[in-house]
């Protein structure tokens, strides 16, 4: 049985001193012990939410995170930042790091990569847009983000993974998948995995979904048999993270 993990992805929103408040509200809402729960921030808010949330069943992760461990890369968070300051889990590959900060299969692969190499779970995201579901190119295009995303990544490192199936047509529209195209993807992407290892792995490995989950779509998205929680944006700002996280 695989734990269900439900992350909020606070994007570029909150101050650290509004990040604090907000932990302090959603604290007492989003106890769960059959969750994981992880809140995924700007890395200057990291250190004030992974304070705010001591003692809670809250987890913490960054939204990104470059692929050397030091160096001369102004501007960017290495790996070792993120362990001294016990963050557990990076967002990577997000559709928003893609399509704004060039971020390609080919980077992520390296931040994966790196990510394992000091033990920080990544949330790989992955995701078709419009136009490619459209034409009818969804699953070509979701097993190249996870075929380049996870080379090199051993069997072991696989099964501890997060891959987050986000359609780029869902993210911030309000306009959910439905159940059914949610479940069918994630179930193709289990498959997928199962190809590039064996079926352990992919019995193992955690695929969320994300794209306008609120706490009225969750529970129906929960329920599928491959969708093991969600990756949430606007409704992570909200208390009805409380009610996504309790959605049974
Ligand atoms: P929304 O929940 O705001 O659609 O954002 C989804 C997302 O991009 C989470 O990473």
């Amino acid at each position: 049985m695989r734990k269900k993990i439900i992350a909020g992805n606070w994007k570029m929103n909150m101050t650290p001193s509004e990040a604090v408040k907000l932990v302090e509200t959603l604290k007492p809402l989003v106890n769960n012990p059959d969750v994981d729960v992880v809140f995924c921030v700007p890395a200057i808010d990291l250190i004030p939410v992974a304070e705010a949330a001591k003692g809670s069943n809250i987890q913490v992760g960054a939204e990104n995170m470059y692929f050397e461990d030091k160096g001369a890369y102004t501007g960017e968070i290495s790996p070792l930042m993120l362990t001294d300051a016990g963050i557990k889990y990076v967002v990577l590959g997000h559709s928003e790091r893609r399509e704004y900060f060039a971020e390609t299969n080919e980077t992520v692969n390296k931040k994966m990569l790196k990510a394992f190499e000091h033990g920080i779970t990544p949330i790989m995201c992955c995701g078709e847009s419009l136009q490619q579901r459209e034409q009818g190119v969804t699953m070509d295009f979701i097993r190249q983000q996870v075929k380049v995303g996870f080379l090199g990544v051993t069997a072991d490192q696989a099964k501890t993974a997060v891959i987050a199936y986000e359609p780029i047509w869902a993210i911030g529209t309000g306009k959910t998948a439905t159940t059914e195209q949610a479940q069918e993807v994630c179930k193709d992407i289990r498959a997928c995995i199962a190809e590039i290892y064996d079926a352990a792995t992919a019995e193992a490995i955690r695929i969320q979904y994300g794209g306008s989950v609120n706490a009225e779509t969750a529970p129906d998205l929960f329920a599928q048999p491959d969708i093991d929680g969600g990756l949430v944006g606007g409704a992570s700002l909200k208390p009805d993270f409380g009610k996504i996280v309790n959605y049974k």
